[in-house]
């Protein structure tokens, strides 16, 4: 529809996304191979028809399971340049990419080993697309605080390539307040912050991601709907929601994309953008989320230009770089 191209054709920034959770099959089969990794999976159908998750839980058992095949700097690398190729594709001009350290550096692979192959396909993509990007290393929090401390002083050596560091992984007994020392360490070496919340977890979590962690995002806060007073907070304080459709609806955190509270969101003036989330594991990328959503509420080009405007507003950049795009 005309909708569909207007969609694909308006400059966007993505604000959600986790690199590991772009490997595409085809992609994760090829490494695998070079690698001698033997896989669970004896084909990319094989391993796609595995991709129906219940929960969060189901899905992170085999995204990092995933992961497990990536050994060399080269692999960081292909794995971010094919989901930069794909932002251009998608004319996604701006993206801030989360990474999962602990992930690898769990496995033996270095900290360098990581951010150099990704580093070198952000570079490649800024120099040949156009794309500019942002990294934000994230800590997972089923893992102790103290691991991510032990992470963010790795990360240190790097901190030049760092625009904010976040947290991710297993939200339900997991809750902010266990990373409250180690997000006043980062925050005191001058980074912003950001946090999933609300995405299985109560809205009781994003207000804690607030007040505890004192995250200038929200990383899907859908829950959030189910307090009032938080509705006027982040609308006060303008902190944005990375809202992920497809993510919600593959993991079941909606029944349906119908009971995305979007336009609750919107209506609430929350400062809401659209996300993939793990765009290989959940069925699209930018554009395949704002058409699921523009689908679902029969959203206008008013709309869409507002999401797309709320994602640069949203982003890291600096006031010179966002004017380029709203
Ligand atoms: N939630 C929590 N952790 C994650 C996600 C997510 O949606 N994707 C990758 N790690
Ligand atoms: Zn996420």
């Amino acid at each position: 529809s005309t909708l569909q191209n207007f969609i694909n054709a308006i400059p966007k920034a993505e604000l959600h996304l986790h690199i590991e959770g772009s490997f595409e099959p085809e992609l994760l089969f090829e490494i695998a191979a070079r690698n001698s990794v033997s896989l669970k999976y004896k084909s990319v159908k094989e391993l796609h028809k595995a991709y129906n998750f219940n929960n969060l839980q189901e899905f992170l058992d085999l995204y990092y399971e995933g992961a497990n095949v990536l050994l060399h700097e080269q692999d960081f690398f292909d794995l971010t340049y094919a989901y930069l190729q794909k932002c251009h594709v998608e004319n996604v001009v701006h993206t801030e990419i989360f990474f999962d350290p602990q992930t690898h550096t769990q496995r033996g692979i270095g900290f360098s080993t990581v951010v150099g192959g990704i580093q070198k396909a952000v570079d490649k993509a800024k120099n040949e697309l156009g794309i500019t990007t942002r990294l934000l290393p994230n800590f997972l929090r089923h893992l102790s605080e103290d691991e991510a401390i032990k992470t963010f002083k790795e990360a240190l050596e790097f901190r030049k390539l760092f625009a904010g560091f976040g947290l991710d992984s297993s939200e339900i007994g997991h809750p902010p307040a266990k990373f409250e020392r180690v997000f006043r360490m980062v925050r005191d070496e001058g980074f912003p912050v950001v946090a999933h919340a609300g995405e299985e977890g109560p809205a009781q979590n994003v207000w804690d991601a607030l007040n505890l962690l004192k995250v200038a995002r929200i990383d899907h806060g859908v829950r959030s709907v189910e307090d009032v007073l938080l509705l006027k907070e982040l609308a006060l304080k303008q902190i944005p929601l990375t809202v992920c459709p497809l993510s919600n609806l593959k993991l079941k955190v909606v029944k349906k994309m119908k009971d995305l509270p979007l336009k609750t969101l919107l209506e609430n003036n929350i400062l809401v953008t659209i996300n993939s989330d793990d765009p290989a594991y959940f069925g699209g990328y930018v554009n395949e989320n704002y058409i699921a959503v523009a689908e679902a509420f029969r959203l206008t080009r008013k709309d869409v230009i507002t999401l797309a405007e709320n994602s640069f507003k949203a982003s890291f950049l600096s006031k010179e770089e966002k004017e380029e795009w709203i």
